[in-house]
């Protein structure tokens, strides 16, 4: 099948390899001219397990290109997916505005029939309201079909979560589409779920919603454990062992970011209150999230008059490990609060660190961990990587100013390194 992806994100350039792969013969466009000279020269432009390989593989096999020429790709392929960025407004409403582009080209450009399939995370009504836009502009209805197929996917694990999917959610109303839609994901394992395009548009939001509700819901937990000297650790481990609920995603800390769970949520509330309808549970987790991600600074504001003076090194500034990705980390709320007080803060991140850079200007980033570390009052380590777990206490007694260690995600409380004499702090525990 000739298929296109638009839009080479984390998303667009993932669902683009793994079916060329398939031996499909797919064209992956994109606005940024250099992220597309990237892959023409093999290079990776996130950070993704395998992702090098599969490139390299996909160019070898001659099953994919890789273009800014969106007008040809859409002239010469039947499978269309959309896969730009639907980021939140300042209201958290959803922006459409790379979507709505991609609609006007179709219109424009569209000259035989193709299946239009919409991957990006939108609002409930949106595979009507391109059908609706594209008859408005002229195209025939007999030209396009249009389906909601959203992505689950994880970064980091996202070639693997798009192969082996929990589920293939197709919102789609044409017998012509979904025989098309049958031949690209029958090969798939995962059970599919064919459904209305609302129903499956509402799905990938209330997924999202329900996910970070769980960690809202320990991280609750974890604010009282605090008070009362009960051990969130077992508390979750507990919970989680009930298959009701499994142990996934399920982690007190400094609370969940990136690119999808903060803006998702957000605009699940809105489009709620469109509706006339209050999301209650996920305003809270939402509000949560929020207050937990400041945790660290409250402690550091506890413990010290002044935060003028103070150099904090932030280890970890990515939203999770194996990723690359530093959209609505905590991480990137802590630097700023601490930087609004007057601290001087220092970051360490094995790749997250040049993403960082330019959201967070004013910070100092470092190449090696301990020069971050060497003459610190305080660590905050708020991504689990795993060179993390096997810090050198030792260097960290003889060389920081203050042995302190806020570990935002409990990483390291298997090695209490309270023993050695850190001043140490986790969530659940004295935060
Ligand atoms: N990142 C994730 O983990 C993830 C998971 C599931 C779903 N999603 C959803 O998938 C969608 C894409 O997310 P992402 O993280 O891949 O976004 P991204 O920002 O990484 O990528 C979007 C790409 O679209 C390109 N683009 C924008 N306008 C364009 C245009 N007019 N023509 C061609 N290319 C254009 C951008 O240059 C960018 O490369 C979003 O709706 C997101 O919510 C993301």
């Amino acid at each position: 099948m000739k298929i296109s992806v638009i839009g080479a994100g984390y998303v667009g350039l993932i669902t683009a390899l793994v079916l060329a792969d398939m031996d499909h013969t797919v064209v992956c466009v994109d606005k940024d001219e250099l992220k597309i000279n990237k892959l023409n020269h093999r290079i990776p432009p996130i950070y993704e397990e395998g992702l090098e390989e599969l490139l390299d593989k996909c160019l070898n096999s001659k099953t994919i290109t890789f273009s800014t020429d969106i007008a040809t790709a859409i002239k010469t392929c039947d499978v269309l997916y959309i896969a730009v960025g639907t980021p939140a407004l300042e209201d958290g409403h959803v922006d459409m505005s790379q979507s709505n582009v991609i609609v006007d080209s179709l219109a424009k450009h569209l000259d035989h029939y193709a299946v239009i399939i919409n991957k990006s995370t939108v609002p409930i009504g949106t595979q009507k309201h391109i059908t609706q836009t594209l008859l408005e502009k002229g195209v025939s209805k007999e030209l396009f079909d249009v389906v909601s197929n959203p992505e689950f996917l994880r970064e980091g694990k996202a070639i693997h979560d798009f192969k082996y999917a929990d589920r293939i959610v197709l919102g789609c109303e044409s017998d012509k589409a979904k025989a098309i839609l049958k031949q690209i994901y029958d090969p798939f394992v995962s059970p599919k779920i064919y459904t209305t395009p609302e129903t499956s548009e509402l799905i990938k939001y209330a997924a999202n919603a329900f996910l970070a509700t769980k960690i809202s819901f320990i991280n609750d937990i974890a604010n009282l454990c605090s008070k009362t000297h009960a051990d969130i650790a077992v508390i979750a481990y507990a919970l989680g062992l009930d298959h009701r609920i499994s142990p996934e995603f399920f982690k007190a800390g400094i609370g969940y970011g990136g690119s999808c769970f903060p803006k998702d949520t957000r605009a699940l509330v809105k489009i709620a209150e469109h509706y006339e309808i209050q999301l209650k549970i996920v305003q809270s987790a939402i509000e949560i999230n929020e207050s937990q991600k400041l945790k660290p600074v409250k402690l550091l504001l506890n413990h010290w008059e002044e935060m003028e003076g103070k150099i904090v090194t932030i280890l970890g500034v990515t939203f999770k490990p194996e990723t690359d990705d530093v959209r609505d980390a905590p991480s990137i709320a802590i630097i700023n609060k601490l930087i609004e007080l007057g601290a001087q803060v220092r970051v360490y991140d094995p790749i997250g660190n040049k993403n960082a850079q330019k959201i967070c200007p004013k910070a100092q980033y470092f190449e090696e961990l301990y020069h971050s570390i060497d003459g610190a009052h305080c660590l905050i380590l708020c991504t689990e990587w795993e060179e993390f777990h096997d810090l050198d206490f030792r260097f960290i007694l003889k060389h920081m100013r203050i042995p302190m260690i806020i570990d935002g995600r409990n990483f390291l409380t298997d090695r209490d390194p309270e023993d050695d004499g850190i001043l140490y702090f986790t969530v659940g525990g004295s935060i």
